[in-house]
């Protein structure tokens, strides 16, 4: 008898695995009309063929008029600008509306049931009129955003009532997005990690939100302290929790399923000029004497740091790749970025955690020209990297979720 049920089970296992292969990872590419425009790069330019998901980044909190609550029309032009094209080009890439906030206009927003459903009834519009497949809230939660827990379950709530409702009305799939912090400080006082993940259907991991080591603006894993002597309970050596190893595992640990949980990954590199002088009196964590740093776009960074003078560095903590540079005036350059190596050990954690996928900032700061080389190569390394994720016997083992 028991024999006979391994061996139903044995038989069925094969059936499962190939019902969750057809769940494949997502890839996401993000796209700024402003910063896209300011480069004469188009919708019409976005790559569908390896961006079957556009985020379109972003709209602004929509503005108080009366009883309503209103999104910008120039935000809602260049929004349908990219609608139209990728519905031009293909019938099965979707796009999907962020919406920026601060913690104060979002929870003002949420703890009044008269704004709370305003604010329902604009992005229900956003879905229906705007033809958009998806929505995103971007509340930026801060280090003392913890009163926000509630009300931002609640808005939730009522969100993911509304769009169930646009689902069902026409039958085509429409999703909620989140997109989450990987602070560690944050993520201490800000979220109901397990609610907000139970309510939305994918939690964007945003790598801007990292805390900043030494030489690693997205590090994969932290930097320890080594102390001279050795604490109670801690002992000598201190891991600060802050690489992305840990952020993301810590939306595991608090119950969100991984495949919900989608790896951004910025197509940027930090600069910081410093002064060497001062490094000691901050104990050598130099991105705290410039802690804003420079943004340089990968098409622009590939050309600046294949320069003479540069000397190339990997932080081993971060796995990341770094360049400094001595300046005239006495000052230091340096630039952390991405390159294969580092996106490469990313993946890798994308793949061993299980995450639904990645999405990428932005689509058009990628050499888009091939200025340094193939173009779009980071997208395209991206790309290939996610399509080849085996599906693993752990995706039939979830399908309970
Ligand atoms: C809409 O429907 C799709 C399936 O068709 C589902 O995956 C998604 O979670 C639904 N969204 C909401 C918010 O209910
Ligand atoms: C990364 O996280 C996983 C899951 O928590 C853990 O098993 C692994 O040891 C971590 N890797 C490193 C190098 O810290």
């Amino acid at each position: 008898m028991i024999r006979y049920r391994y061996f139903y089970i044995v038989l069925a296992l094969p059936l499962l695995v190939k019902l969750s292969s057809a769940q494949s990872k997502k890839f996401v590419c993000s796209y700024s009309p402003s910063k896209a425009d300011s480069i004469n790069y188009q919708p019409d330019n976005i790559p569908l063929q390896v961006c079957p998901y556009v985020i379109v980044k972003a709209f602004s909190f929509p503005n108080v008029v009366g009883r309503q609550l209103l999104f910008s029309d120039n935000e809602k032009i260049a929004f349908s600008r990219v609608v139209s094209s990728v519905r031009k080009r293909s019938k099965t890439a979707r796009v999907v509306a962020s919406i920026d906030g601060s913690a104060r206009d979002f929870t003002i927003t949420s703890n009044a049931i008269v704004r709370r459903q305003a604010f329902v009834q604009a992005a229900v519009a956003m879905l229906l009129e705007l033809d958009a497949d998806g929505i995103e809230l971007n509340w930026k939660a801060s280090r003392n955003s913890g009163n926000d827990r509630i009300t931002m379950v609640q808005l939730l709530q009522d969100l993911r009532q509304a769009v169930k409702a646009v689902n069902k009305s026409i039958s085509r799939n429409r999703e909620l997005w989140f997109r989450g912090s990987l602070h560690p400080k944050v993520l201490e006082v800000a979220y109901n990690m397990f609610d907000v993940c139970q309510l939305v259907d994918h939690v964007t991991l945003d790598p801007s939100t990292a805390e900043s080591l030494e030489n690693a603006h997205a590090p994969l894993y932290g930097t320890p302290i080594v102390l001279p002597f050795s604490l109670p309970l801690l002992g000598n050596i201190i891991d600060l929790a802050n690489g992305f190893n840990t952020t993301t595992q810590r939306w595991i640990d608090e119950g969100c399923a991984p495949k919900k949980l989608l790896l951004g990954i910025g197509l940027h590199g930090i600069g910081r000029v410093y002064s060497p002088g001062l490094a000691p009196f901050v104990g050598n964590k130099v991105h705290l004497l410039n802690p804003e740093g420079t943004y340089l776009e990968q098409r622009e960074l590939c050309k600046k740091i294949r320069e003479d003078d540069w000397n190339y560095a990997w932080d081993e903590y971060g796995a990341m790749p770094y360049v400094t540079k001595a300046l005239q005036n006495g000052l230091v350059e340096r630039i952390s970025y991405e390159d294969l190596d580092s996106l490469r050990l990313k993946m890798n954690m994308v793949e061993q955690k299980r995450f639904g996928g990645i999405y990428i900032d932005y689509v058009h700061s990628d050499d888009i020209y091939g200025r340094c080389g193939q173009p779009y190569l980071l997208i395209a390394y991206l790309s290939s990297r996610v399509r080849s994720i085996p599906s693993d016997i752990g995706f039939a083992i979830e399908w309970n979720e």
